[in-house]
């Protein structure tokens, strides 16, 4: 049994990054079985479940989207915010009533979740039918696990490690049109709030030469588009010897001449001048950055940890709108951050209407256990919370049906992906500055980037017809 351990998490040394190759081959110890996958939480979760559907593929398992037919169980879980473990606990509600009548079925547990001290101890004492509890370090060894767990009643493995780099994982794609790679693992930025860097282990860079060798790889697949993924992209390399940087990684993998490159996150501080010229001279690097700003306001920027202040961020954001043609910019948002003031939130409203955002996602501070700001004073009630949230919301919407309304009339490119969702007749796709598009079309258009003249524009999606 290994339990997690939040001191250990937040221990980084100057100990070499380990590059280990893993194999993994078929081994149908499951006959006529079936598992259900539930994730939650960012794409790097949803990246980790593609590995985990091909671990459990090669166990000889069939994937099926009702819980009750599985004999499998995994949830892969996210610690961002209480709700996200709120969700969890109200599932496995669900899963306990069902290991009642079935208690041969095997339950895993994986994610960011189990990475958290009490909620592995809570397992441990509370939840008995829950078999495996697994973490971001060990996904690899989950085929052992399952293994292990037809003998033992549970088994809880959460290794809290800086962690080392894995190649040569194979995934189970959800998409045949654009594909996750990552580049990076793990964060060393401790935002003040944030868990990330204690549940994904410290910031570690995959070599230029794996990654541009996968990127080749899927464009020989037929891949259209990859989004490079790391928590914070701008620091790709500077762990790695000879060091290199994001902007040259970018080049290399502009280069490969697949058609669409996307990356995320990239953190305000150290976008470097040369990452904005690279955008800006390769086509096939998207116009479109994701760029959180969480506060507006100088002191709570510092009371975060987030190295730069409102000043600097508008700079940034002005010389990217400047230099790269078109782009459009979204962003991250906390409100009700440990001692918000009105005038604090009126900063951030202030930057929202500076910078008319695309979109952005915005949440209510939630204290994380372990986390600096968990210690800080919290004197803003929920509902004042709530009622910024509300207005920051509105603001934000605003200008997000604004930037829609800017491509009536227009004809953009759209890489379509798949049949949409709210209407079978249609196809849906993203424009290169990540706007969803519907489009009546021809379903032969899959994976294809066509001409779609825009025609109605929504706070969130685009319609259009073929051009
Ligand atoms: N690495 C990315 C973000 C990862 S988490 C970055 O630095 O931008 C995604 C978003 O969740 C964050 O940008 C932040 O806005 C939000 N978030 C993180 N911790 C939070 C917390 N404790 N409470 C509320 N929102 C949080
Ligand atoms: Fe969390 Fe900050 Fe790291 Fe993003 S950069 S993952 S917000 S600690
Ligand atoms: Fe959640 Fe972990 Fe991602 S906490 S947001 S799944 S890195």
């Amino acid at each position: 049994m290994k339990l997690p351990n939040m001191q250990e998490a937040k221990k980084r040394t100057n100990k070499e990054v380990e590059y280990i190759t893993i194999t993994d081959h078929k081994e149908p110890l499951f006959q006529n079985q079936k598992f259900f996958l539930k994730t939650y939480g960012c794409q790097m979760n949803v990246h980790d479940s593609e590995q985990i559907k091909n671990i459990l593929l090669n166990l000889g398992l069939t994937e099926t989207d009702k819980l009750e037919e599985a004999y499998v169980i995994i949830l892969n879980t996210c610690a961002i915010r209480e709700n996200a473990h709120d969700k969890v606990f109200g599932y496995l509600g669900r899963i306990k009533h069902l290991k009642k009548e079935h208690p041969e079925k095997i339950v895993a547990i994986g994610g960011c979740m189990s990475q958290e001290e009490s909620i592995a101890n809570e397992i441990l004492t509370k939840h008995p039918y829950i078999n495996i509890v697994f973490g971001t370090h060990n996904i690899h060894e989950l085929k052992n696990l399952l293994k292990e767990s037809l003998n033992k009643s549970q088994i809880i493995e959460v290794p809290s490690i800086e962690g080392c780099v894995y190649e040569n994982i194979k995934y189970e794609r959800d998409s045949k049109v654009k594909a996750w790679v990552n580049i990076m693992y793990g964060c060393d930025k401790f935002c003040t709030y944030c868990i990330v860097p204690y549940t994904r282990g410290k910031e570690r860079s995959r070599k230029m030469a794996d990654i541009i060798k996968e990127v080749k790889e899927l464009e020989k697949q037929g891949y259209k588009e990859i989004t490079l993924l790391g928590q914070n992209v701008n620091a790709y390399g500077h762990d790695l010897s000879p060091q290199i940087n994001f902007a040259t990684l970018l080049k290399e993998v502009a280069k490969t001449n697949i058609k669409r490159i996307r990356f995320v996150t990239s953190h305000p501080w150290n976008f470097t001048d040369e990452m904005i010229d690279i955008i800006a001279k390769y086509d096939n690097i998207m116009p479109y950055i994701h760029l959180p700003l969480q506060s507006g306001s100088n002191r709570i920027l510092k009371l975060m940890g987030r190295r730069y202040t409102k000043e600097e961020y508008i700079n940034l954001y002005n010389k990217m709108k400047e230099k790269i043609p078109n782009v459009a910019i979204t962003t991250d948002i906390i409100v009700g951050f440990p001692g918000e003031t009105e005038e604090d939130f009126n900063e951030t409203l202030d930057v929202v209407n500076k910078c008319q955002y695309d979109g952005a996602y915005t949440f209510i501070y939630s204290k994380r256990q372990g986390t600096p700001a968990s210690k800080m004073k919290d004197n803003v009630t929920l509902e004042e919370k709530e009622q910024r949230l509300y207005k920051l919301n509105e603001l934000v919407n605003k200008y997000s049906k604004e930037a829609n309304e800017k491509y009536l009339g227009k004809v953009v490119p759209v890489l379509i992906e798949g049949i949409s969702e709210k209407d079978s007749d249609k196809l849906f796709g993203y424009t290169d500055t990540m706007k969803l598009v519907n489009v009546k079309t021809n379903k032969n258009k899959i994976g294809q980037i066509i001409n779609v003249k825009i025609t109605d524009a929504k706070s969130f999606s685009l319609d259009g017809t073929l051009e």
